[in-house]
C-alpha cells in the first residue's frame, strides 16, 4: 500500500500503521503535494529517519512525476522510487521521457514505476523503458466518485497484463474503489495500490466529528485526532489488501 502523506503526522500515522500491522509501507509524495505543504527538503530526512527506525521496510515514492527536473531532484533527494508519468504523451515520447529516467535511476539503485495510456502495448512499453513496476489502468480514478458509485474493474484486463508482464503492477486511485475490487484486485496480480483521497477523509471527518462534539479543542490536540484516524484507516486498508503480518522484524514471513 502506498499512502500519500503530507506532513511528519500523517507519515508518522501510516508508518506506525504499517508498523502495527506487520506490514511494508510505502510513503508516496506527489510533485503538487511538494510544491505546497510537503516540501521535500524538510519531509524526505524526516521520512527517511522515521523509515531507519521503522520495525517494517518503508519506502519513499515520488508520485505522478512529470518533469525531467522533478525526477532529477527526487533521485538527488534520495526516494527510494520515483514514478514517471509521462502517459499523456505519445507512446514514443512517453518510451523516450520514461526510459531516459529508469537509467538515471538505476544508477543509483532506485527504482522506477512507469504509467502508459494504452495498456495494449505493455509489453513493448517495458522492454523500451526498462521500468520495473507499471500502473495499469484497468477502471479506477483519483480521487472522489459520485456518492454511492464503485467502480466497475477490468479483471480480465488485470490477468492478461499479469500474464504478459509477470511484474509488479500498480493500481492508481485506491480511494473508494471497495473492498470486494481491492481484494480482487490484490489476488489478480496487484502488487502496490495507491490510495490519498480516502485517507485525507479520514482526517476531516475525525476532525469533524471532534470539534463538533467538543469545539474548544486546540491545535494539537486536533492533529492528533486526525493523526488517530489516518493511523485507523491505514490499518483496516492494510488488513483488506493483506498485507498484514507479512513482515516480522528482522525476517519476511513467507
Ligand atoms: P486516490 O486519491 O483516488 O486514492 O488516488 C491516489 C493515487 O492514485 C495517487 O497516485
Amino acid at each position: 500500500m502506498a499512502v500519500n502523506s503530507v506532513n511528519m503526522e500523517m507519515a508518522r500515522a501510516v508508518i506506525t500503521a504499517a508498523e502495527e500491522e506487520h506490514s511494508p509501507i510505502i510513503i508516496n509524495i506527489g510533485v503538487g503535494q511538494m510544491a505546497n505543504l510537503a516540501h521535500p527538503t524538510e519531509m524526505v530526512p524526516m521520512i527517511k529517519e522515521m523509515a531507519e527506525r521503522a520495525t517494517v521496510p518503508v519506502a519513499l515514492n515520488l508520485d505522478h512525476g512529470q518533469k525531467f527536473e522533478d525526477e532529477v531532484s527526487a533521485i538527488q533527494w534520495g526516494f527510494s522510487s520515483v514514478m514517471i508519468d509521462a502517459s499523456s504523451y505519445p507512446y514514443e515520447e512517453n518510451v523516450k521521457r520514461t526510459a531516459t529516467i529508469a537509467a538515471l535511476a538505476h544508477q543509483k539503485g532506485i527504482c522506477v514505476e512507469g504509467e502508459l495510456g494504452h495498456v495494449e502495448q505493455a509489453v513493448q512499453y517495458v522492454k523500451d523503458t526498462g521500468v520495473d513496476a507499471l500502473a495499469v489502468a484497468i477502471g479506477t480514478a483519483h480521487g472522489n466518485y459520485p456518492k454511492g458509485y464503485v467502480p466497475v474493474l477490468d479483471f480480465d484486463r488485470l490477468a492478461e497484463l499479469k500474464a504478459a508482464l509477470k511484474m509488479p503492477l500498480v493500481l492508481h486511485g485506491g480511494s473508494g474503489s471497495g473492498e470486494e475490487n481491492i481484494r480482487k484486485a490484490v489476488a489478480g496480480g496487484i502488487n502496490k495500490i495507491n490510495v490519498c483521497t480516502d485517507a485525507f477523509h479520514a482526517a476531516e471527518d475525525a476532525m469533524k466529528a471532534a470539534w463538533e462534539e467538543n469545539p474548544s479543542l486546540n491545535y494539537m490536540q486536533i492533529m492528533m485526532v486526525a493523526e488517530q484516524a489516518i493511523k485507523k484507516f491505514v490499518k483496516d486498508y492494510i488488513r483488506v489488501i493483506g498485507s498484514n503480518n507479512q513482515y516480522v522484524y528482522g525476517e519476511t514471513v513467507t
